[in-house]
């Protein structure tokens, strides 16, 4: 493990140790003190003794080798330090002093110095700006916060010192343990990817918790996280939401995508579960770090009260699960078991006043039924009911099953004492049965995850040289927006487009029209008409009579609007299909986000789409394709026909080996991209280069 020497060290310095009370020098000492293992050694040239530890001037004066150096002296000082650490042979090293570039241009200079340093000396350096690490295996804690953790399987790396502290005081309280705790601050060196890789290794983490409020190298974080994921949970809670679409973008796509949804896709492409608030992150890692994972979705409630009963079964469906459907046989031992009032389909109602055994049978039957994967144990408080008893059911019927069981026992104080069984029991409990089928949801939605197959994405052959040359061309033109000439480059990469054909007379638009069969459409090219039918530039249904007419029509528009034009393209008619918006635009930190829904003029204000990072596989698309509310729309309404999914499919696929292979392409939408049952057809596009000389 590259970090052990940050987390398991033996010999640690703490460089600006105090024995002035209130000074963070001196909690971390006495945070040091409180349980660590191995040795302690102050560093503070004004005493040779503290805290009963022999004290140094420097730590060049410490003989001997020194795993982890702590440095909690003002940020001025922190860069020579540092470098003696580096000549000394120090491993790893925590600044937690602040003052770095988070204060500005000083500070600035002050962090590249310690990058050059730690760059030198090859030394692991967490921070600087941060709260430090907890490990809990060897009673490690170099923060200056008031709580150890307890020991446990949670691992958690947070950019927000303060957020650690608040969780630390929560977990403390409610028992839950950790196995590593770490507070990232400036990440200068050390990001949240060189955790997450280690965390991997880690044999006493079986779950990582992660509070994160920006990533800067977003696809190594995502290559990293996905590795993790195979093996172990992550969860995440990203904070600090930025507006979609911050640049003035051109494309639909450019302005939905925004950060947020990048993050998301991000998230959703390395298998990580998102948490909306600190409750669901908490909930989660409660869960994933206590209970089996569901095979499948399948879940059975068990309940001493009808109205919750029914509560629980509606949080269930709403949360993706299924009510398992019970065999015929557990209904028939479950008849044999309950009361004759009892109602033995799921919801399995004992009834209330039922005797605590009687639950335990009732939980025990259901668990054994091959069509059910866990189950909710409900209960409503009553004077005859105890909650220590029931309490205890579920944690042996759990153990004895082997399958996940989460409580919901309906009062605001379940005691002591059943709290304290269902805790060291590991079996989640909430009031909400919501909360609890919430948290049940999560032990199926990583299971899936997990398993999902890493893919490669499959590569079309395309015309690269054509589009090559259009890019050239326009970049030559001046030009970055473009319109319906970029139907070439789609056509280029096997993206089927209505036929047709662009004119610059009137005499060319009626040659076009004539090859075609049926009424046209006809659209006025102008690199500056982004949206050209707002102002009228489409015409549809336009029979062969009327196209003279209709390319004059067009280019007065052209004229009215004061807009140079390039000419008007005729194209087939196509009635009928399915209008669709495929789209890209790219995120500084993720790269490609791709974007796909129900398009047409709406998409906007419907903004029924999905996003997901290219490069894309098969299974992922299809993934994003489902997604959308308006899916059934897709595989046919009422009986009526659906589209070509696969098609669809291709499509996105073709669009992310487009937008993989030509960097300088910085936002494109399909839309309308018609779907019909047996083909899909690009009818309008947009695309935007970047400007000329800008990185991605
Ligand atoms: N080597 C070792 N010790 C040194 C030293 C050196 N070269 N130079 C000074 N010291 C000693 C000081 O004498 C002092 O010890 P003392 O109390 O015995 O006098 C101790 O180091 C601390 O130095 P001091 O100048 O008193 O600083 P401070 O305690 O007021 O503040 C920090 C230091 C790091 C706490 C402060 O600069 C800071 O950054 N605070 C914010 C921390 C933070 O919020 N981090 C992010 C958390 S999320």
């Amino acid at each position: 493990m590259r970090l052990r020497a940050l987390f398991e060290p033996k010999r640690v310095a703490l460089i600006g140790a105090s024995s002035t009370q209130g000074k963070i020098g001196n909690a971390i000492l006495e945070n040091l003190r409180a349980a660590f293992q191995g040795e302690i050694i102050p560093i503070n040239p004004r005493t040779r003794k503290m805290a009963g530890l022999p004290c140094y001037p420097a730590i060049s004066t410490v003989a001997g080798e020194i795993d982890l150096a702590v440095i909690a002296v003002p940020a001025p000082k922190v860069p020579d330090l540092l470098r003696e650490c580096g000549e000394k042979g120090v491993s790893a090293a925590i600044v937690i002093s602040s003052g770095f570039k988070e204060t500005g241009d000083e500070g600035r200079r002050l962090e590249e110095k310690l990058v050059e340093t730690a760059t030198k000396y090859d030394i692991r350096l967490l921070g600087p700006n941060c709260l430090g690490i907890i490990s809990p295996k060897v009673g490690l804690n170099t923060t200056f916060g008031h709580r150890m953790a307890h020991p446990g399987q949670v691992a958690v790396i947070s950019q927000s010192g303060a957020f650690c502290t608040a969780l630390l005081e929560w977990a403390w309280t409610k028992g839950l343990g950790f196995s590593r705790f770490i507070s990232l601050g400036n990440k200068a060196i050390l990001d949240e990817a060189d955790f997450l890789d280690d965390l991997k290794e880690d044999p006493e983490t079986s779950v990582v918790l992660a509070y994160i409020e920006g990533i800067d190298e977003g696809k190594r974080f995502i290559d990293v996280a996905r590795r993790l994921t195979r093996q172990k949970p992550l969860i995440v809670l990203k904070a600090g939401h930025t507006t979609a679409g911050a640049h003035a973008a051109c494309s639909h796509t450019g302005a939905m995508a925004g950060s947020e949804r990048a993050y998301r896709a991000a998230f959703d492409k390395c298998g990580a579960i998102q948490a909306g608030t600190v409750e669901e992150l908490l909930d989660y890692a409660r869960t994933l770090s206590s209970q089996p994972l569901l095979r499948s979705n399948r879940i059975a409630v068990v309940t001493n009260a009808g109205g919750p009963g029914v509560l629980a079964s509606d949080a269930i469906e709403k949360e993706g699960l299924n009510m398992a459907h019970l065999s015929e046989n557990t209904l028939k031992r479950l008849k044999g078991s309950l009361p004759t009032a009892a109602s033995v389909n799921n919801p399995v109602d004992t009834i209330g006043g039922t005797p605590p055994q009687i639950y335990h049978r009732a939980l025990q039957i259901v668990l054994s039924d091959e069509n059910v994967d866990g189950a909710l144990a409900l209960s409503a408080p009553a004077a005859i009911i105890s909650f220590p008893e029931l309490a205890k059911v579920a944690t042996e019927v759990q153990n004895e099953s082997g399958k996940p069981i989460l409580c919901s026992f309906m009062a605001e104080d379940i005691g002591e004492e059943a709290r304290g069984i269902l805790d060291l029991g590991g079996v989640p409990h909430y009031f909400d049965p919501a909360r609890a089928a919430r948290s049940l949801a999560v032990l199926h939605k990583y299971a899936q995850q997990k398993d999902r197959v890493n893919e490669t994405p499959k590569h079309f052959p395309c015309s690269r040289t054509k589009v090559e040359r259009i890019i050239r061309h326009n970049y030559s033109e001046g030009t970055s927006a473009l319109g319906l000439p970029g139907l070439e480059i789609f056509h280029a990469y096997g993206i089927k487009t209505p036929v047709g054909g662009i004119a610059c007379s009137i005499e060319q638009a009626q040659q076009i029209a004539a090859t075609i069969s049926g009424p046209v459409v006809m659209k006025l090219i102008s690199p500056k008409l982004i949206h050209k039918s707002d102002v009228g530039g489409v015409l549809l249904n336009i029979e062969e009579t009327a196209v003279a007419n209709g390319y004059q029509r067009l280019i007065e528009i052209a004229r009215g609007q004061d807009v140079e034009q390039g000419g008007v393209l005729v194209q087939q008619q196509l009635t009928g299909g399915q209008e669709l918006i495929i789209g890209m635009s790219r995120d500084p930190q993720f790269g490609p986000v791709l974007m796909f829904g129900l398009g047409g003029i709406y998409v906007e204000v419907i903004e029924d789409v999905g996003f997901a990072l290219s490069p894309i596989g098969r299974n992922e698309a299809r993934r994003m394709v489902e997604s959308i509310r308006g899916f059934p729309v897709l595989t046919g309404l009422r009986g009526g026909k659906g589209v070509d999914l696969d098609g669809v499919i291709e499509v996105i696929l073709r669009v992310s080996q487009l937008v993989e292979d030509f960097p300088e392409i910085e936002e494109l939408d399909i839309n309308p991209l018609l779907a019909f049952p047996e083909a899909v057809y690009a009818a309008d596009v947009r695309l935007r280069l970047r400007n000329k000389g800008t990185n991605q």
